[in-house]
């Protein structure tokens, strides 16, 4: 078992730091953001993650999670420290390493033995080289400022992406599909075994490579996904021009393992904090080695295009969208999860209130999230807790977001409360006929 420091407390930072001391390593998580680490202190996760907060508590209780705002201890304390902070997009798309550069200069600044740095956030290519050269940077600084031993310092860098996925992250964390370790030095590949052991001796697959493939690793993972969302979104897409429905498609090309039934679920398009921008970082990556990536390319845009083909959906079917009243259920970017970071709602909704609708949103746990993100059209929109007042005198239902509770809403009661019983079902949780026995209008993706 290791001592443990996380950079950043974050979605990934929070889990794997508590997912990590549940290992039996002791874990210190550090973020610059105070208010998230008292709040964290007092029992408050701020982050909506089925089965995190029961993780959270059960390692604090017998002091092996611990939550602090100051980076000098909880480096000098530990072996291994891995940097989980963001990575966001830049103007041209690529990745923003603003935020890693400055934990690693943080690392070098307070280094005082051996250690073991990870980079768990998705960085671009060329990323771990570029760890070490900060670090090395910072111990030089320390040496010509007068400061003894520096010098026999010594660390060696890891990359070790990170693929759990929101909503299903401590899941995802504790039965991993791999553990990918990127590394030069043995030593350290060995101390990250170590890390990891209840995995290791459960026979989970490590596959180690060196720091290019491990960074590659990650962004062909999305990108690949990111495609096979933007195929059967175009799919879907023909399928309804040309009188196919894409769920009998679905789920005949489905049952072929080559092509498997995850990811084939047409919809509004991906969003979420990591395939939009781990798609434009890797084209970015792309462009720089001049060795073009055509297939995500044309899947960025076709993501793209797929939230206008849901609008204009929408307005055919509705005519003039000005002074209408629409309900929307779902606005984080996919269900179990309070993330709003590139959800397909803040486009749609973006543009109905562009074209004059007045929107009544609902969603279990996203509601304060959406504040944030529609404050300049906060005027336009009412939020609801209860799903159904926010239907309540709407011209039509929109679902956006698939959460379970919408799967099994009550027909007559959503007839009684809509002008006009008109439901776009944007994720196809339900059956056509049913609905339309129910008397409604629908509108569904690929049909
Ligand atoms: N969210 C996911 O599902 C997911 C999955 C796999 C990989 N990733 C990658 O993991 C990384 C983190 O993503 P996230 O969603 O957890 O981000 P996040 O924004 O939720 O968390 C990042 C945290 O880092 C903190 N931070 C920033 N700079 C810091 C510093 N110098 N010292 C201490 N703390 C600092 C921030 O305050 C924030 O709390 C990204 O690169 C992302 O692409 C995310």
């Amino acid at each position: 078992m290791a001592f443990v420091t996380i950079i950043g407390t974050g979605y990934v930072g929070l889990v794997s730091g508590a997912c990590l001391a549940d290992f039996g390593n002791t874990v210190i998580c550090v973020d610059i953001d105070n208010e998230k680490i008292e709040c964290i202190k007092k029992g408050i996760i701020p982050i909506y993650e089925p089965g995190l907060s029961d993780i959270v508590s059960r390692n604090i209780a017998v002091n092996r999670l611990k939550f602090t705002n100051s980076l000098t201890n909880a480096v000098s304390e530990s072996e291994v420290i891995f940097i989980a902070v963001g990575t966001p997009p830049l103007e041209d798309g690529g990745a923003d390493l603003s935020h890693v550069e400055n934990a690693s200069r943080s690392i070098g600044k307070f280094i005082n033995s051996y250690k073991v740095i990870v980079t768990k956030s998705t960085v671009p290519i060329g990323t771990a080289k570029k760890v070490k050269h900060w670090v090395e940077d910072e111990l030089k600084k320390r040496t010509d400022s007068g400061e003894s031993k520096v010098s026999d310092l010594k660390f060696d860098i890891v990359s070790n992406p990170e693929f759990l996925r929101e909503g299903a992250a401590v899941q995802d964390f504790m039965h991993p599909d791999r553990i990918v370790i990127g590394s030069d030095s043995e030593h350290a590949k060995n101390i990250m075994k170590n890390v990891y052991r209840s995995l290791y001796i459960n026979e989970t697959p490590f596959i180690e490579t060196n720091f290019e493939s491990a960074e590659m690793i990650k962004y062909a993972a999305n990108s690949f996904l990111a495609v096979k969302i933007s195929f059967i979104n175009e799919i879907a897409n023909l399928c309804e021009k040309i009188g196919a429905d894409v769920n009998d498609v679905t789920k005949a090309i489905g049952r072929d393992i080559r092509i498997g039934s995850k990811f084939l679920h047409p919809g509004p398009g991906y969003g979420g904090s990591c395939f939009p921008k781990d798609t434009r970082a890797l084209l970015c990556t792309a462009n720089d080695a001049n060795s073009p990536l055509t297939v995500v390319e044309s899947a960025v845009k076709a993501n793209e295009e797929q939230k206008n083909i849901i609008i204009n959906k929408i307005e055919n079917a509705l005519g003039n969208l000005n002074n209408k009243k629409l309900s929307v259920l779902g606005l984080s970017f996919k269900p179990e999860t309070n993330d709003m970071r590139d959800a397909p709602s803040i486009t749609i909704i973006n543009a109905l209130v562009k074209k004059g609708s007045i929107i009544n949103v609902s969603d279990p746990v996203a509601l304060d999230e959406a504040k944030n993100y529609f404050s300049k059209i906060n005027n336009s929109i009412n939020y609801f807790k209860n799903e159904y007042e926010a239907m309540s005198g709407t011209d039509a239902l929109i679902i956006i977001t698939e959460w379970n509770q919408y799967r099994n809403l009550d027909f007559a009661l959503v007839k009684s409360l809509l002008k006009t019983p008109t439901i776009f079902d944007l994720r196809n949780i339900y059956k056509r006929k049913i609905i339309e026995e129910n008397g409604f209008k629908y509108y569904a993706v690929g049909q």
